[in-house]
């Protein structure tokens, strides 16, 4: 089931011959392109269905290549790549010119990162080259964190699907803008907030909304088919009572302070207590709820720290108002 290398080669062949490659990544799966290749670049907003301004993150497979991408490095940029890649962190720099504003979407700065994933690593050695990808998700939807996920929602619109199993993190990578002189998050990730500041040794700032264009930063995204409401967790179990009586489908993501409560509804996922744990399921789960025909999710926020502050955006914009509305 899992990719082998002959899979990895006919991967890279794909991308030299200009087509789409959904890859594993340690975070979720990616829809990639040759970031070289204006056109293969185009087709990825076009099968994604994401508007052409939104930029996308160029893929490197090792940290020395950097430097080929970007227009200069500053010192911190470089601490946090050596520190945490390859890893689920996304640098934000000055462009290089070797990047098409194709793939920036029309913005003189680049995002990079190195994922921490072998078959994303083998395919990236086999290319050679910088492979842009956004998450291999439609517009506005839940993130892939296993091949089927890919398969499901983009089918025959990829050339090639590397299945690289069900990925680790589960939420996307970190973004930091890395261009000016204080590094800041623009979109929190599988990199914690107290793991840079431990690294860069003061503070840093968690940026809900930024003067540049980060798709992440819609209020939609993230969201799955069912609307999500969050409550607080004591009012967890009375909140599905009351959306299932109003004639809802209801799901629940039932927080560890309640493991074991009854809680009445079509579906209930019991929330792991380790943020590891329930990062990397929190995609399935949604994905779980609307494959069981929920039309309404009941859940509460986890502790915004750590892990916890990713899962608790993404849980926010899933809530949030949707695009299509
Ligand atoms: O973990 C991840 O980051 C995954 C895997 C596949 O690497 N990728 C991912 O890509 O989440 P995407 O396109 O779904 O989200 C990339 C985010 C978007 O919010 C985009 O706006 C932001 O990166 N981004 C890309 N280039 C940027 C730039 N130059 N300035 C600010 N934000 C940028
Ligand atoms: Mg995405």
């Amino acid at each position: 089931m899992f990719a082998r290398s002959g899979d990895v080669e006919k991967a890279a062949g794909v991308l030299r011959a200009g087509g789409l490659v959904a890859f594993p990544t340690e975070t979720v799966y990616g829809l990639g392109a040759s970031a070289e290749d204006p056109a293969a670049v185009a087709r990825v907003f076009q099968v994604k269905g994401r508007p052409p301004s939104h930029p996308l993150i160029v893929h490197l497979g090792r940290v020395e290549d950097l430097g080929d991408w970007v227009e200069d490095v500053p010192e911190t940029a470089r601490v946090l790549a050596e520190r945490f890649w390859p890893g689920p962190l996304t640098l934000v720099l000055r462009r290089g010119r070797r990047v098409p504003l194709e793939a920036t979407g029309g913005l003189e700065t680049v995002a990079v990162r190195v994922p921490d994933h072998s078959v994303a690593l083998a395919l990236l050695s086999a290319f050679g080259g910088g492979v842009a990808a956004p998450s291999a998700n439609r517009f506005g939807s839940v993130s892939p964190t296993t091949a089927d996920h890919v398969r499901a929602e983009l089918g025959d619109a990829v050339d090639f699907v590397l299945d690289g199993g069900r990925c680790e993190v589960g939420v996307e990578s970190t973004i930091v803008d890395a261009t000016g002189d204080v590094p800041s998050v623009l979109r929190p990730g599988g990199v914690t907030r107290e793991e840079l500041e431990a690294v860069l040794g003061h503070p840093i700032e968690v940026h809900s909304t930024s003067r540049v264009r980060v798709p992440g930063q819609h209020p939609s995204h993230y969201a799955p088919r069912a609307r999500v409401v969050l409550v607080e967790p004591e009012n967890v179990v009375a909140e599905a009572e009351l959306a299932l009586d109003r004639g809802h489908r209801v799901g629940v993501l039932l927080p560890p302070a309640l493991a074991g409560a009854e809680v009445k509804a079509h579906a209930v996922v019991a929330v792991p207590s380790s943020m590891a744990a329930y990062a990397r399921g929190l995609y399935g789960f949604l994905r779980e709820f609307d494959r069981q025909g929920c039309d309404l999710i009941v859940a509460s926020l986890p502790v915004e720290q750590e892990l916890g502050l990713a899962i608790a955006n993404r849980l926010r914009r899933a809530a949030g108002p949707r695009l299509s509305e």
